[in-house]
Parts: structure tokens; C-alpha cells; sequence
């Protein structure tokens, strides 16, 4: 059976930059409460009306296909990870299907937050391995600017997040011990409300509310989609309890980590560059404190670009490869814990 290998990794970061300084500009906050509490000190936006989830993943799909030497039409299937699509539906995929004018072929959207682009890496992997499909193009994207409470009342979420994408090109190896060795995919629905954005959305409160929807009339069931009353209220953003997330993160993370080690036989101390999903300096800093890694097997670059969901990984593996910090024969490890809960690794002979 073959294994897939990363044969191109590629990433895009929009222009405009706000520092902690520029969020003041919108909130009350601080640089200092910032950096003591998630170590982000800047994070980009795209252009609010000429880049998109998808024009940035397009961006970074590009440079992942130059550097895998293959053209899109060479593409057998995308899988697009985001938590912020173009549009509530058709996702994202279809329209790189367009943009890069690629073959009639398939696109799939996972909507796995934080762990989205392991889920999608996991999705393309075993395609490729089961032979069905020999090059994939996997993008984890997301526009979080275009989603976020920019006044005092959001500043526990909205200095957090930022905008960028990232995309690798998977292709098929028969080399012994060489490419993605595992991938682990995990979730526990409990928490999904601790870390969500309810709105729009089909719940019509069913989650939250004792009381069945018959006994709302119709235009208030209607409104239970998307209503004056959500916006004004805020109920339209992201909502976090943020300690919850924390404390469950710095958890699951050496967990699924020490899971992968071991279904591959390998320690801690094998590992040659963790990539950890760019959640919050603090909790990568545990997670290396708790792995015993040394600071130079570890790629933090959340100092730079915030948190940015589904991108972040593919952004850091990108970044870190470029930097030198990833030759051939290395192992790398990826990790990820966000929003379900659902949390993933994978480890990769580079
Ligand atoms: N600037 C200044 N003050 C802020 C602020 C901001 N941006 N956001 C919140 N505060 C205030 C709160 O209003 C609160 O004030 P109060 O004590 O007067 O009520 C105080 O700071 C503490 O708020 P709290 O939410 O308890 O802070 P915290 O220490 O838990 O830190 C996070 C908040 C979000 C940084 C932290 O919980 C965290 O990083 N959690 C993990 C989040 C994460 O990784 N999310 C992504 C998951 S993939």
C-alpha cells in the first residue's frame, strides 16, 4: 500500500497588519494583557473586500502546486478545511475548483475548526492510500476578520484570531518509513458549546432552551435563523470560555501527541519539529514544557499571525520548512485541539 508524502507546501498571509496597539483603535485592551495571556503580538487581515477564504487559499494552493511541480489540472481532489466559507453553502471547495480551473473534480469542505486541517490531511491520506486518488490538494484558509466583535464587548475572542491561509499538495510514495506515517482524529461533543457561533444556524435554540419550538410563533421561528434581536445582542459572533478551552487543551494535546508516538513505536525525544496548532503561545508552551522538547523542536509563529483556525498549521509547516528547520528524514509531528471539542496529530517521516 503507498503511503502519501507532502510534495509541496505553500502559504498566504494577507497584507495589512494590526498590532495589539491598532486593536485599541476598536476596544479597550492593552499589548501587555495580550502578550501576557496568548504571546500574539500582531495579526493580519485581508482586504475586507477584495481577498477571500477562498482567493487566499487559492493563493497558498498556488505556491503548494509550484513547489509539488504539479499544475492544478493535475489535481485528482480538494479538501478545504475552514470555519469562515465564502458562503453558508456551496463551501469552498468548489470554488478553488473554479479559480484554478481545474478538472470536474471532487471537493470536500471539512468544517473541523482548530483540527481542520488534520481531518482534511487525515481525508486526503487515506484516499491516497487506498490508491483512489494520486494527487490531493489539502487548504486550511479562514477570513476570522469578517467574523469578529471588534468592540470592547468581543475583545476576550477578537484579539485572538487573524487571517491567513495555508495549502499543501499530497502525493503517493512506495518509499520505505518516508511520508505521512499516522494520522488521529478525536472529538467529544460535550463542550460544543464552549467554544461555537450559534448564528445563523438551525438549532432554533433546541441545545440551550427547555421549552419545545411549538411553542413560538412562526415569525419568531423564523427569526431563530438570523434576527435584528442576534445582532444587536452579538449572538452573530464567536462566543469562547476561554479557561475551559485552555485547561482542556493543554490536556488533549500531549495526549494525542503520545498517541501518535506510540502507534508508531517511536518517544517524545524522536521527534525533530512539533508543529502544535497556533492556539495561544501559553498553551504551545506547556505542551513543549510537558513533551520535554527543546525550544528549537517546537514552531511557534503565533507572535506574528494570531490564531488563525485552520490555517495555522499549514502556515507554520510551510514557514518552518522554509526556514531550513525541516530537511528530509526528520519527524515531524502536527498536532491540534479547537472548537467540538476535536483535537488530532499526525506524524510525518519528512
Ligand atoms: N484586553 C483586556 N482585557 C481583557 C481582554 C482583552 N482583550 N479580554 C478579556 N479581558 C478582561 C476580562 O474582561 C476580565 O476582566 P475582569 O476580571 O474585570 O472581569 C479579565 O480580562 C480576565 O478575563 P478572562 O477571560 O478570565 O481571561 P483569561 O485569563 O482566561 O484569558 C484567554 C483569556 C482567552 C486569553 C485565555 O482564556 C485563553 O487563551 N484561552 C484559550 C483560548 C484558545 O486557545 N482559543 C482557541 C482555541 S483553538
Amino acid at each position: 500500500m503507498p503511503r502519501s508524502f507532502i510534495a509541496g507546501v505553500g502559504r498566504y498571509v494577507p497584507e495589512q497588519v494590526l498590532t495589539n496597539e491598532d486593536l485599541k483603535r476598536y476596544m479597550d485592551t492593552s499589548d501587555e494583557w495580550i502578550q501576557e495571556r496568548t504571546g500574539i503580538r500582531e495579526r493580519h487581515f485581508a482586504d475586507r473586500t477584495s481577498e477571500t477564504t477562498t482567493t487566499m487559499g487559492v493563493k497558498a494552493a498556488q505556491m503548494a502546486l509550484d513547489r509539488a511541480g504539479l499544475t492544478a489540472q493535475e489535481i485528482d481532489f480538494i479538501v478545504f478545511a475552514t470555519l469562515s466559507p465564502d458562503y453558508y453553502f456551496p463551501g469552498c471547495g468548489v470554488l478553488v475548483q473554479r479559480e484554478l480551473k481545474m478538472r470536474e473534480v471532487g471537493a470536500l469542505d471539512v468544517r473541523n475548526q482548530c483540527s481542520g486541517f488534520l481531518y482534511a490531511l487525515s481525508v486526503a491520506d487515506q484516499f491516497i492510500k487506498t490508491g483512489m486518488y494520486r494527487n490531493i490538494l489539502v487548504i486550511g484558509s479562514e477570513k476570522h476578520s469578517f467574523g469578529l466583535d471588534m468592540s470592547t464587548r468581543g475583545r476576550n475572542v477578537s484579539v485572538i484570531f487573524g487571517d491567513g491561509a495555508g495549502a499543501v499538495v499530497l502525493k503517493p510514495t512506495e518509499a520505505d518509513g518516508h511520508g505521512i506515517l499516522s494520522t488521529h482524529l478525536h472529538s467529544d461533543g460535550e463542550s460544543a458549546e464552549l467554544l461555537a457561533m450559534f448564528n445563523p444556524g438551525t438549532h432554533a435554540n433546541h441545545w440551550t432552551r427547555e421549552n419545545p419550538v411549538a411553542d413560538f410563533d412562526e415569525a419568531e421561528i423564523a427569526g431563530m435563523f438570523m434576527s435584528h434581536e442576534m445582532i444587536d445582542k452579538a449572538q452573530n459572533f464567536p462566543f469562547m470560555d476561554g479557561q475551559a478551552v485552555f485547561k482542556k487543551a493543554v490536556a488533549k494535546f500531549p495526549e494525542v501527541i503520545n498517541e501518535a508516538l506510540a502507534a508508531n513505536g517511536l518517544v517524545a525525544s524522536d521527534i525533530d519539529m512539533l508543529i502544535p496548532h497556533q492556539a495561544n503561545l501559553r498553551i504551545s508552551q506547556m505542551i513543549q514544557k510537558l513533551m520535554r522538547l527543546p525550544d528549537n523542536k517546537v514552531y511557534n509563529n503565533i507572535q506574528r499571525y494570531g490564531n488563525t483556525t485552520a490555517a495555522s498549521i499549514p502556515i507554520a509547516l510551510c514557514e518552518a520548512w522554509e526556514e531550513g528547520k525541516i530537511n528530509s528524514g526528520n519527524l515531524v509531528c502536527l498536532a491540534a485541539f479547537g472548537s467540538g471539542f476535536t483535537w488530532a496529530s499526525s506524524l510525518i517521516r519528512w
